[in-house]
This record gives structure tokens, sequence and C-alpha cells, in this order.
């Protein structure tokens, strides 16, 4: 097979996006735009792929790091002034070229595997990926002549009423053999209502020359280019769907895919259920026969088999096998909950491990704690964690039992089997075994209400 690369155009300013991120960095499901480009191509194994930067290039150039070469374009003079700035990343190669829009997130790898296939054995010069549109205002148009053969593609500001009738329209992905669109490339010019460098341009010098021009036609829902906000949103629903249908073939239950939004980068095991109003993102893996309940926000977090969570939010964290969480728990960065642990109604955990089979049932804040296995804490613990200056740490040692109520003063150490009295202010070391009462004695005054005078029935 002929080596293919990939050309991606990124330089655009994106002007209808009103925005000062560059376009191809707007995010569709939590992920640039640009970044679905280059896993698609990379997964149809192009060889090596460019990308086209000019508007912002610093910050576009920033985001891809050295995951792929880029070429600059000084001004945006139009899409085949861009792939020209690319004549030093093509000049050596031998083989095929796909020119990929920056603003299209949806094409997947399995099409671009496919154009490299059809182009390589149909013998062609240039193959454009084209679509019906229903609506192709804006668009370049296909124009074939009596015997179905490309003509040329007409941008909508060229177009005649009659070329304007035509649904069939360009992607802007193209597949191209690398010599003769650079000989191609040099041969066009910007006589045109935007009087720009039109890419469009080559195919009907292409035709011009004799050689063979195809289409490869898909369905046009892979093709949406975002050029608005409206656009952005169209994009997004069509990715999410995708992301969804996907999560469901795989064997996970969504009940209302309508009001569930998942990432593209999440992955969810068989047979767990994701309930309305959930909201999975980042890089979030979830296991197998998991409970996700109602409005759960779930972010870059690691979730493992049989877990369930209710209505409750957890952010980069890990929470093992067959612990239930929530309602109304918030799971903050960089905590790790064990096994089998129970995480009850506003439980706030920060920063914490938190040992197997350890109950955290009602109102509680556990931040910078290190608690062990088989603990049990009683509604309303608290661990002091913040002196206004610094933070310290708290060590719960296992089946330590802290009571209601407990105010946990850190740095503080409550050793294995130790139990805290309901209502205690802990401030020192409680060793193994021991009980600490951290509280005034109560004081019973018989008789005082009649003392006092104060009448009760
Ligand atoms: C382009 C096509 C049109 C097609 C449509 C599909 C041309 C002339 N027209 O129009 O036939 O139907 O896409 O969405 O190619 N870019 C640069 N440098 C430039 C200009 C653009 O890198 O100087 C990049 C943009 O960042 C963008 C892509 O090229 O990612 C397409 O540019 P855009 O201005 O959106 O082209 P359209 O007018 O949408
Ligand atoms: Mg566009």
């Amino acid at each position: 097979m002929k080596a293919c690369y990939g050309l991606i155009l990124a330089a655009g300013e994106g002007k209808r996006m009103k925005s000062k991120l560059p376009k191809v960095l707007h995010k569709v499901c939590g992920k640039s735009m640009i970044d679905y480009i280059i896993d698609a191509v990379k997964g149809a194994n192009a060889k090596d792929t460019v990308v086209v930067v000019g508007h912002k290039a610093d910050i576009v150039k920033g985001h891809l790091g050295n995951k792929v070469s880029t070429a600059f374009q000084d001004k945006q003079l139009g899409t085949g002034h861009a792939v020209m700035c690319c004549e030093e990343f093509l000049k050596d190669k031998d083989g095929i070229v796909i020119v990929l829009a920056g603003d299209g997130p949806l094409i997947t790898k399995e099409t671009i595997s496919k154009v490299f296939e059809y182009h390589i054995e149909s013998g062609s010069s240039a193959t454009i990926l084209t679509a019906d549109a229903i609506d192709p205002t804006g668009l370049g148009r296909i124009v074939r002549n009596e015997n179905g053969e490309i003509e040329k593609i007409v941008e909508h500001k060229d177009a005649t009423e009659k070329e304007r009738e035509i649904t069939e329209v360009n992607s802007s992905n193209y597949c191209f053999e690398i010599k003769e669109l650079i000989s191609a490339l040099r041969k066009i010019n910007n006589n045109n209502a935007q009087g720009e460098y039109y890419l469009t341009d080559v195919i009907e010098i292409l035709k011009g020359e004799g050689k063979k021009v195809s289409a490869y036609k898909t369905s046009f829902k892979e093709f949406m280019a975002v050029n608005s906000r409206d656009q952005l949103a169209t994009a997004s629903a069509a990715m999410k769907e995708r992301i969804l249908e996907k999560l469901m073939a795989d064997g996970v239950t969504i009940i209302d895919p309508l009001s569930t939004y998942i990432e593209s980068d999440v992955t969810i095991g068989s047979d767990t259920i994701v309930y309305p109003g959930a909201f999975i993102e980042g890089n979030t893996t979830i296991g197998e026969d998991c409970i996700i309940g109602h409005n759960t926000r779930i972010v870059d977090a690691k979730i493992g088999n049989g877990v369930e969570v209710q209505s409750s939010v957890i952010i980069s964290s890990e929470v093992k096998d067959s612990t239930k969480i929530g309602p109304f728990a918030y799971i903050r960065p960089d905590s790790v909950i064990g096994e089998n642990v129970k995480i009850g109604d506003f439980v706030e955990i920060k920063k914490s491990t938190i040992g197997n089979g350890t109950k955290i049932s009602h109102l509680t804040y556990v931040g910078d704690s290190e608690v062990g296995e088989g603990c049990n804490f009683g509604c309303g613990t608290v661990t002091v964690n913040y002196d206004g200056k610094n933070k310290y740490k708290t060590i719960v040692k296992d089946n330590a039992f802290i009571g209601c109520n407990t105010n946990l003063v850190a740095p503080v150490t409550i050793g294995e089997n130790a139990y805290t009295a309901a209502g205690s202010t802990i401030t020192k070391d409680v060793p193994d075994g021991a009980l600490a009462i951290g509280r005034s004695k109560d004081v019973i005054k018989k008789g005082w209400v009649q003392k006092r005078g104060i009448k009760k029935k």
C-alpha cells in the first residue's frame, strides 16, 4: 500500500464563533475538535500528519505539543494557500495525503481508512468526500457533467442559481496524490467572490489535465463543520449520540440518553446502569455492574465494579469495588475510597484515603486524612485540618469508632480499636483500644424549672 499522510487545516480565525479561543480548540463532548481529527487520522494509520496553524498559532501549537508536525500560514489567504504552506512537509513525500478540515470533528478513522483504500483502488488523482445535504447553503457544490463525472467544485458564493440547486456538497476532506496536488496548487489563483486561494479549484485543474477525480459519498452527519456556536451545539449533540450508542452496544444501560451526558474518553463496563441527569466527564473509567444514579457528576475518576453512586459529585478520585456513595456526597480530588465503603449523605471527602469496609454515613467532613479499614464515623464528624495557614493530617487506624459530633483537631492520630465519645473535641493522640472523651461533664440540676418559676403543664 502507498504511504498515507494527514494534513489538517486549522489556521482560520473562525470569525463566526466570536471567541478568544481558536475555533479548532473548542471542545465537543470534552475534547478539542482538532484532537478528534488527529486521533482519526492516526487511527487510520497515517504515517505522519501536519497541522496548518495561523490564527493564534502559538495557542494551537501549545495545545498540540509534539503530537504532530505543524506548518505556519502567516496570512489566511484561503484553503488552497493553507495547503501550499505545507510544501516543506509534502515535497519529499511520495504517496497520498488526506486533507481534512480542522472544524469537522465527526470524521471517523473508519471513513478515512475506507477513503484511502477507495482512492488507491480507483486510481484517482483526487477523491473528494462528499455528502448530500438537506440544506447545502454556504457549502461548496459538486458539479458533475452529463456522464456523472465530477467537473469541479463551486463555492456557494461563486455559484449560479442553477448550481445552487445541487445538494451534493464538498465536506472539505479530500485525498490527493501528493505530487499531483503540489503541481495543481501552483496553478490556482484568487479570482473569485472571496478573493481567496481555494483548494477546491485544484479539482477543476486536475480534471482539465485529464486526471481522474472521484467522489466518496457518505452521510452528511460525519462532515458537519463547526463554524458557529449553534453548529458547535449540533455537532456536540451528534457526538454525544455516537458516544452513548457505542456504550449501549457494549452492554451499558442508559435509561434516558437525551438527559445523559458522557464525554468521549469515558469507558464504562457492561451491565452498569446510568440514570438520567448523569454527567460523566474527562478521563473517567467505570467498571461493570455499577449504578450511576440521577444527577451524579463524575470527572476524571476511576470507579471499580459494583459501585453505586447516587446524586453525588466525584472529582479526580478512585472508588473501589462494591462501595456506595451518596446521596449528596462530594468526593474531592486525590481521594481513594476503598472496597465496601459507605460514604453517605452530606459527606465531603478531600485528599484522603478511606480503608475497606469503613462507614462514614452522614454529615461529615474528612480532609487530608488517612482512615483505616472497618472504621465507623458517627454523624457530624469533622476533621479540623486547617488553622488558617497550614493544613494538617488526621490518621484514624483500623476499626476505630468515632462518636457523633466529634472534632478531630489535626495533626492527630486515633489508634486501632479506639473510641471517641460523642460530642468530643480531640486534640491529643488516642492510643490503641482507648476511649477518648473531650467534652465537659453533664450537670443535672434537679427541680430547676420549678425553682425558676417557669410554668409547664
Ligand atoms: C470549505 C470549502 C467548501 C466546503 C466547506 C465544508 C473551500 C474554498 N471551501 O468552506 O467547499 O463545502 O469547507 O465545511 O475550501 N483554513 C485555513 N487557512 C485559510 C482558510 C481556512 O487553514 O486561509 C482552514 C480553517 O481553519 C478551517 C478549514 O480551513 O478549518 C475550512 O475553512 P473555512 O473558512 O471554514 O471554509 P468554508 O468556507 O467552510
Ligand atoms: Mg468551515
